[in-house]
Formats: C-alpha cells, sequence, structure tokens
C-alpha cells in the first residue's frame, strides 16, 4: 500500500531517471553529514598518499538518506569506476565470483542491502575482502580440490538499512563504517535550493525551509516535494514558490508540519486509541494498519522514534507525551507514568 505514498523515503523507478541531475557527484556537493564527510576525505586522502585502495566501506542509515549517493561520490574521489549490485540480486556464489573476477584494478564494489545477501554467498567474500583472492572448488566427492584465485585490489561499499541484521565476520571486515543520520532542517533547506537551482525552479528561501521542514528529514523526500510543490505553483501560481505556496501545497499533500503523513498518523492514532497508547508487538501493530512488518521497522519507526512519538518496550511500542500532544488526544494509560518522561 505504501508503493506510491509521497513520503516514502524508497525511491520509485521514474525518479531515479528524474535524480540524475540533482545527485551530487563529488563531496563539496554533497551537502550536511559533515563528520561522515570530514572522515571519508580524510580516509580517501590517505589512501591516494599509500597508492593503495581505500578500506572497505560500510554505509548504514534509513533509506532516502543518501547512501547510494555516496558510494558513488566516493567512485569519483577516488578516481575509479563503481559496479553497482544489490544483495538478493546475487544468489549463487558463482554469480559473486563472476562479478569480483571481473573486478578493475581499484574499482568500487557497490553492494546495496548487503544485509540481505545470502550465507553460502557472503562466505565467498571473506576472502575476497581480507586477501583479495576467491577459494573456487573445483572437481566431485573425493578428488575435489580448491584453487585460490587472486583479485585484483578493490573496495567494497556495503550500504544496509538494518546493520544490526548483518554478521559480525562481515561486520569485522569493514575497516570504515559511517552511519547516516536524518538532516537538520538548515541542510535539508540547501538541498531543496541546489536542486531547484538546478531543475530550474524559482524558490523563495521561505518555501525551500518549508518543504525542508516537512521532508522527515530525508533529501529524497525533500527533492520528491519539491517537484509537487512546483506543479502546485505552476498551476496556481505564477510558478514561484514561496512560503504561502508551499503552506497551500503541502496541506494539499496532507503532510503536517513535522513532515508526518495519513500513514504515521494512522499508526499513532492506532497505537493511541486502539491500545490505549501501547504497548502494542510489532505484528499486531503492522496488521491494524495493513502494512508489512519491515515497512513499518524500516521506514515509519526510525522517524517515529526520533520525533520522541514513540519508544521501544520490550513488551512493544509505546506513545509518548509528545506524540499524544501532536495528535490531539488527552492523555491516558495513567498506570504507567514513567512512559511519560520522555523530555
Ligand atoms: N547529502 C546530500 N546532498 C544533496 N542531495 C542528496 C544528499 N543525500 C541524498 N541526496 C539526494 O537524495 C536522493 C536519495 O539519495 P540516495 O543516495 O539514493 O539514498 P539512499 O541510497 O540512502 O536510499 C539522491 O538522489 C540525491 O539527489
Ligand atoms: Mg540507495
Amino acid at each position: 500500500m505504501s508503493e506510491d505514498r509521497l513520503l516514502s523515503p524508497n525511491s520509485f523507478a521514474e525518479e531515479d531517471f528524474l535524480d540524475q541531475s540533482i545527485r551530487p557527484l563529488f563531496l563539496q556537493d554533497y551537502i550536511g553529514q559533515d563528520k561522515v564527510k570530514e572522515n571519508i576525505s580524510i580516509f580517501i586522502k590517505s589512501a591516494k598518499e599509500r597508492s593503495e585502495v581505500l578500506d572497505h566501506v560500510l554505509l548504514s542509515g534509513p533509506p532516502g538518506l543518501g547512501k547510494t549517493t555516496l558510494a558513488t561520490i566516493i567512485a569519483n574521489e577516488t578516481g575509479h569506476p563503481i559496479r553497482k549490485t544489490s544483495g538478493p540480486a546475487i544468489e549463487r556464489p558463482g554469480d559473486l565470483a563472476a562479478i569480483i573476477t571481473n573486478l578493475e584494478p581499484g574499482e568500487v564494489f557497490f553492494i546495496d542491502e548487503i544485509h540481505r545477501l545470502n550465507r553460502v554467498v557472503e562466505e565467498v567474500l571473506y576472502p575476497a575482502l581480507e586477501d583479495f583472492a576467491i577459494d573456487i572448488v573445483i572437481g566431485k566427492g573425493p578428488a575435489a580440490r580448491t584453487l585460490r584465485i587472486d583479485l585484483p585490489p578493490f573496495t567494497l561499499i556495503g550500504a544496509t538499512t538494518r546493520p544490526g541484521l548483518l554478521t559480525s565476520p562481515l561486520r569485522d571486515r569493514f575497516g570504515i563504517m559511517c552511519r547516516l543520520d536524518y538532516y537538520t532542517v538548515e541542510d535539508l533547506t540547501d538541498i531543496v535550493i541546489r536542486s531547484a537551482r538546478i531543475l530550474n525552479i524559482d524558490i523563495a528561501a521561505k518555501g525551500a525551509g518549508e518543504i525542508a521542514k516537512r521532508s522527515r528529514g530525508t533529501p529524497r523526500i525533500a527533492n520528491r516535494l519539491l517537484k509537487r510543490v512546483r506543479d502546485y505553483a505552476i498551476v496556481k501560481g505564477d510558478g514561484m514558490i514561496d512560503l504561502d505556496i508551499a503552506n497551500l501545497a503541502l496541506d494539499m499533500l496532507e503532510i503536517d508540519d513535522l513532515g508526518l503523513d495519513n500513514v504515521d498518523r494512522m499508526i499513532m492514532d492506532a497505537i493511541i486509541t486502539k491500545f490505549n497508547g501501547g504497548p502494542v508487538g510489532l505484528e499486531t501493530l503492522a496488521a491494524t494498519v495493513s502494512e508489512e512488518r519491515d515497512t513499518i521497522t524500516d521506514v515509519y519507526e526510525p522517524f517515529l522514534l526520533k520525533l520522541g512519538f514513540i519508544q521501544k518496550t520490550p513488551r512493544g511500542r509505546v506513545a509518548t507525551k509528545r506524540a499524544y500532544e501532536h495528535m490531539g488526544y488527552p492523555m491516558a494509560n495513567l498506570d504507567n507514568p514513567s512512559l511519560f518522561n520522555d523530555d
């Protein structure tokens, strides 16, 4: 049901194409995430000084925050090509062997959703990451023997929304780990202004600020809202996005002033009214709002946690005082007052 949801931080197929023009290509155009940027630029410089390839990098964080973008940037900054695939796309060890034996020296190998790599494939990756070699079994039965093939040195960049699901042997083989966090409104405002400039959209700073404020800390959503508000500005105004047009358009899109949409509100509404503030289990909650369990944990929940609207307890999710206030409900659940000491 969330397939075409405006606020889904997952990308739409049509969007990937449109995004080509606004996706930053070098670190200097990558807005925000200052700590991550600084670290990465130091590691890249050091690798260049040593004439070695960059250590393997693990990028984690909720969808739409710029993991794929950053992987491309790292390849551009190191001056090497990038080959992209995803965990579920590599089905057999042979698929992986075929890719990594064909990498150019220094090439960046990007595996999106690396937590979904299957175990047999993952085991081929261990020696590849550690010794730049793979072991291939030749023959069957008692005559079988292993042949070690050397690989060109390369940099693996893994991206994941769920770093906790990585096995520890895999996690241990990444020398560099970067966690991307939700963006500040200031950084998102800069991103909206930059995208508007590239797309030739006329926008006032306050209009950009309003879009940024309602984008759940997520650049992908900010760019998407910018395009929808632009449509509104063209049809209902003179094409210019000012504060009034931005407010009108975003209200019409039913995105509230914290960036919540109707599914977020449905989730909060369910916890508060149907389950008396919680705790409610993940399965029950997912069934109540007719969403996949993984969609709740990967997409909705991280932002609701970030806003301080829900807390995770061993017995399930509970709504906080802040959530009651935002949703306009008087506080219930007085037998559990400790849950409300969240500010
Ligand atoms: N730091 C950033 N500065 C500017 N634009 C960004 C930044 N991070 C992401 N974006 C934009 O947001 C979109 C989504 O980023 P992406 O790298 O696909 O996210 P992820 O891989 O984490 O889901 C990109 O197309 C890009 O245009
Ligand atoms: Mg991505």
